[in-house]
């Protein structure tokens, strides 16, 4: 990629869109290198703010040079997901190394493989499906609040990465959740933080060289295979077919004339995705929308009473998602403030004009939820806890990519019900149990990793209100 975007050529650029995009200066040789790798979600923002809703971030020396280009209006973000979605592929070192680490499943694959994998898989997150898997959730939110018990605080950063870890592997595995949950506890953040490393690396030394980085992520991924192969493997052998409704399940009967059916290989990327995609992100919403909570005590106590009435003393069921509208927009608002997938990677295959400007096939470009969710064009007061935001008619008056934590257009996030239906009744299940406290008034400190990374603890204080449910 060069330093410069002036366009000379006539090529088949829009006409009249301005070749020069504005952006930070940053060092003379290195660009904003290092305000990239430091913190790349203060750098867009602070982009964003100086240079407007189109900006161009250089960061490297000459050579090795990394040119990333922003956008972050709604009006961009539609057109890079959705509406001119063929011109922006996941050909980005970022989606590259996510491939070469956990398979080409549902998230990573393209083209033909993609349609045929999202045919099959579709029929596994209908609402109908999804919300058969409401007893499996609300039975790990009231393991939660028994084993938090009467401890004094907890942190929710750890305590949200189990529970959303517990529930989705159950999901997928069923019976065999005891098994799967224990090695990708400790795999898994090996592996994402050796894909993310390499993802914005100028230059990487081959995965097959036995230095001991990649010995380490290697290992770690082969745990990870052997685990899920071997749960695969068993339920194909059983005698009767493979049985029960876990997703792993419907997946090896998943099939049909025109795509055939899932080999194994295909069953195990799926499942890699799931866990990647369906982990950490439901947990990060979790975990930062209970922090909120924890330091808004009105609004804590609004969405108690509102668990109050709907769950009375009976576990939470599918039907009670929507008897809990202020929840779900507490959850919205954790979400606008704290996206999980907060920047959302593609590379421009064709030039595209966006915002004025023309964005040259070839460049990488990122969408940012992160940054959208804080345009002051978008939000009044960004920076402000308010889940009135949400309210029907308040969103209805908003632009429709004006909040995206799921992403938008084709692409978008297949696990997007399941995974609110998880955090409201998970939210609705916890608070119904305790009174939740900042143990400290500070904002927790997030970095940008494969999903948002929260960089310390999220501690609160506990207050427990009732007996938990037998
Ligand atoms: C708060 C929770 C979640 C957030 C914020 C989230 C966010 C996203 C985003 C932004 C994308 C689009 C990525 C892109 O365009 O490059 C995506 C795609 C995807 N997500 Fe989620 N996700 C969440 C939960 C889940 C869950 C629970 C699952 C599955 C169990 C899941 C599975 C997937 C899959 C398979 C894709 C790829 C879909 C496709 O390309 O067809 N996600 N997610």
């Amino acid at each position: 990629m060069t330093d410069t975007d002036t366009h000379t050529g006539s090529g088949a650029a829009p006409s009249g869109a301005a070749t020069q995009i504005p952006g930070p200066k940053g060092l003379p040789l290195l660009g904003s290198m290092f305000e990239l790798q430091q913190d790349s979600l203060g750098a867009f923002l602070r982009a964003r703010r100086d240079h407007g809703d189109v900006v161009r971030v250089s960061a490297g020396p000459p050579g090795l040079r990394t040119v990333l280009h922003g956008v972050f209006s709604a009006e961009g973000a539609q057109q890079v997901l959705a509406t001119e979605s063929a011109n922006f592929r996941k050909d980005n070192p970022f989606y590259e190394e996510v491939r070469a680490a956990f398979g080409n499943g549902l998230l990573t694959s393209q083209d033909a493989d993609y349609l045929r994998q999202r045919r099959l898989v579709q029929p596994l997150f209908t609402k109908r499906r999804v919300d058969g898997y409401a007893d499996a959730i609300a039975q790990e939110g009231g393991a939660v609040v028994e084993r938090w018990g009467e401890q004094p605080t907890v942190d929710l950063v750890g305590e949200m990465s189990r529970l959303a870890l517990r529930t989705v592997a159950r999901i997928l595995f069923g019976a065999d959740v005891e098994a799967a949950v224990e090695v990708i506890h400790r795999s898994f953040p090996v592996i994402n933080s050796y894909a993310l490393s390499r993802a914005y690396a100028p230059v990487n030394v081959p995965r097959e060289w036995p230095t001991p980085g990649n010995r380490r992520a290697m290992a770690a991924i082969a745990e990870v295979y052997a685990v899920c192969d071997r749960i695969i493997a068993e339920r194909r052998a059983a005698p009767e077919g493979p049985v029960g409704d876990d997703l792993l399940t419907l997946l090896a009967q998943a099939g049909s004339e025109e795509d055939g059916s899932l080999d194994a290989t295909e069953i195990r990327d799926q499942v890699l995705v799931f866990l990647l995609a369906g982990h950490e992100t439901t947990a990060t919403s979790m975990a930062f929308t209970l922090h909120l909570l924890s330091r808004h005590p009105e609004e804590q106590a609004r969405a108690r009473q509102e668990a109050d009435e709907v769950l009375g003393d009976s576990a939470p069921t599918a039907a009670d998602l929507e008897r809990l509208p202020y929840l779900t927009r507490v959850l919205k608002e954790g979400m606008r403030l704290y996206p999980a997938a907060p920047v959302i990677g593609r590379r421009a295959v064709a030039d595209t004009e966006i915002g004025g400007y023309r964005i040259r096939a070839g460049s990488d470009v990122v969408v940012a939820p992160w940054v959208t969710h804080r345009n002051p064009d978008l939000w009044e007061d960004p920076e402000r806890f308010d889940p009135e935001r949400f309210t029907p008619e308040r969103e209805a008056a908003r632009h429709r990519y004006a909040w995206f934590p799921f992403g938008g257009g084709p692409r978008a996030c297949i696990g997007q019900h399941f995974s609110m239906l998880e955090s409201v009744l998970a939210l609705a299940t916890l608070l119904r149990g305790y009174e939740l406290e900042a143990a400290d008034d500070a904002e927790v400190p997030v970095a940008a990793g494969i999903t948002l990374q929260a960089k310390g603890p999220a501690r609160v204080r506990l207050r427990p209100r009732r007996k938990p449910l037998a």
